[in-house]
């Protein structure tokens, strides 16, 4: 795959064997995303939900049986993510918004899921702080952040091992190592990921409280924060 001068026109061309590619590039992405919908609260019933970055839709495919009678609100900067979501949600009622995060009006106190996976480390730490608390703000009270991710900033001391072994990881799927290096390419260019510490520090600034903390070799991580 070549580079993209953008986010949106980089996950149209990633949309064609997306989830697959996830699978073999993304260490513990089953995983992850699974912890979005099993750590719910048993008793929690979301009316309205938003997925932001759905990419293909593979976190609602696992709320929809869940939640069937939520509304649901799918956001993603590319087209063909979108797309692709509409075709194999047919049959239920969903708003779509192809737009990018800080282009989107979030109505306040009005959710009472917010969920995004893989999606927010495309941002850079200033624009996470700053959806943290649009986030906070729509969502009702005793509403649920859940999303999962890559959590290491580029410049910590452990980040070179964490790319050893994520390569390792590619190299059993894509032996080839063209996938590793245009996965390394993409991260260059489009992934701003941040430690896990400073994110909590900057949900909790705005009020939320931890609910739930699922970590894999400790970078590849779930967080559930809680709107009280
Ligand atoms: C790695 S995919 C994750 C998709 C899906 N949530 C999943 O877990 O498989 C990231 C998605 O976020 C979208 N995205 C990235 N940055 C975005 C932004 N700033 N605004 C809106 N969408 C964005 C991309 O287009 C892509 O579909």
């Amino acid at each position: 795959m070549k580079i993209q001068d953008n986010i949106a026109d980089e996950f149209n061309e990633f949309s064609i064997n997306y989830t697959n590619d996830m699978i073999g590039c993304v260490p513990y992405y089953l995983d992850l995303l699974s912890n979005i919908t099993t750590g719910l609260p048993k008793q929690f019933n979301p009316k309205n939900i938003l997925d932001l970055g759905c990419g293909n839709g593979n976190i609602t495919t696992k709320l929809l049986p869940l939640f069937p009678k939520a509304s649901y609100t799918l956001l993603d900067a590319s087209q063909e993510m979108i797309n692709l979501c509409k075709k194999q949600f047919q049959n239920n009622s969903i708003r779509y918004e192809v737009s990018y995060f800080k282009d989107f009006i979030f109505k306040e106190d009005h959710y009472d899921l917010i969920v995004a996976g893989f999606s927010l480390h495309h941002c850079e730490a200033k624009e996470k702080k700053e959806l943290f608390q649009k986030i906070y703000k729509s969502l009702k009270k005793g509403g649920i952040f859940s999303y999962s991710d890559l959590m290491i900033h580029k410049g910590d001391s452990a980040h070179p091992k964490l790319l050893k072994k994520w390569k390792a990881y590619v190299h059993e799927s894509f032996p080839d190592g063209e996938k590793w290096k245009w996965i390394m390419e993409h991260y260059d260019e489009f992934d701003f990921p941040d430690n896990l510490d400073d994110q909590i520090d900057w949900l909790k600034n705005n009020g939320f409280n931890k609910l739930r903390r699922i970590s894999y070799e400790k970078f590849w991580t779930h967080l559930s924060m809680l709107k009280e």
